[in-house]
């Protein structure tokens, strides 16, 4: 086999949650691009319609599943239906996920419970789902953030705190899954990539970044979807627990 060969995930089944906009949409595409079967999950059932069409546009089948993903129940339905459908889940991409910037003398408990509801509950739920059914050779990638690691600038302690959880969460499902079960589970931690959750930071906030970024410029989408197909791939067979920083350097500074 060569090494490119390894990077292919052909016949697999990936789960992508938040595949409705944003990031999850090019992870779906680019898994479907890589050769797999793509169950999409999020509450926009009519968006992910338009994603399960780039999916087939590639070639593989597309699954739609209406996930709120802070339901237990909701985030087990979702890696069922993968099952029933597919016969199998090989890869689950934690990816859907709120950011919001609140100054902390200001949030309340309910703006503070959803971020960590939504970004970190909800990847324990999915991931403790697809755990039970994975086989060895499957892996986990949670779509952490750089705000897991360093501060940008805004208020954003229920963002941070929840990526910050998702790093450790990554950490332990390693350790837990590794030998025993044969489960990779690794992060990933991005930078500035323009989607609808950075549309809502106004006033050239991201233009105020771009200092930071040793690359001098916001990463596209493609180039962290390339990094979570090599993650989910056999290519990255003896990585695990892992949180890889695709920032384009902004940690570095
Ligand atoms: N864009 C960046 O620069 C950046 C940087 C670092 C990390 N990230 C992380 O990347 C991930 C994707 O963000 P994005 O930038 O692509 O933002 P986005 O376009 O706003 O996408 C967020 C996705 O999460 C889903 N979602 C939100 N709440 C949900 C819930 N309760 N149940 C199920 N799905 C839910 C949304 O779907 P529905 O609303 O249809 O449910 C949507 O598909 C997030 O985890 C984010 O923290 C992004």
């Amino acid at each position: 086999m060569s090494v490119l060969d390894k990077f292919r995930l052909t016949d697999r089944v990936v789960v992508v949650t938040g595949a409705s906009s944003g990031l999850g949409v090019a992870f779906a595409q680019a898994a479907a691009e890589a050769g797999a079967d793509v169950v999409l999950a999020a509450r926009r059932t009519d968006r992910l319609e338009q994603t399960a069409e780039l999916v087939r546009g590639a070639g593989r089948q597309a699954l739609c599943v209406a996930t709120d993903i802070t339901d237990p129940a909701q985030a087990q339905n979702m890696i069922d239906a993968g099952m029933e459908k597919f016969g199998r889940v090989d890869v689950l991409v934690n990816n859907a996920g709120v950011g919001t910037a609140v100054p902390a003398t200001r949030e309340t408990p309910d703006q503070f419970r959803q971020v960590v509801d939504i970004n970190l509950n909800g990847s324990y739920w999915a991931a403790q789902a697809a755990g039970k059914v994975m086989k060895p050779g499957s892996a986990i990638v949670n779509i952490a953030s750089v705000l897991g690691i360093t501060t940008a600038g805004l208020p954003q302690a229920a963002y941070a705190a929840s990526k910050a959880g998702v790093i450790g969460l990554t950490r332990d499902l390693a350790q837990q899954w590794g030998s025993r079960k044969g489960i990779r589970v690794n992060a990933i931690a991005p930078g500035f990539f323009e989607t609808e959750m950075t549309a809502q930071y106004q006033g050239g906030y991201l233009e105020a970044m771009k200092p930071r970024l040793v690359l001098g410029r916001l990463g596209d989408p493609p180039e962290l979807a390339a990094t979570v197909v090599w993650l989910a791939s056999d290519a990255a067979a003896y990585v695990t627990g892992q949180t890889i920083a695709v920032d384009g350097g902004m940690t570095i500074t």
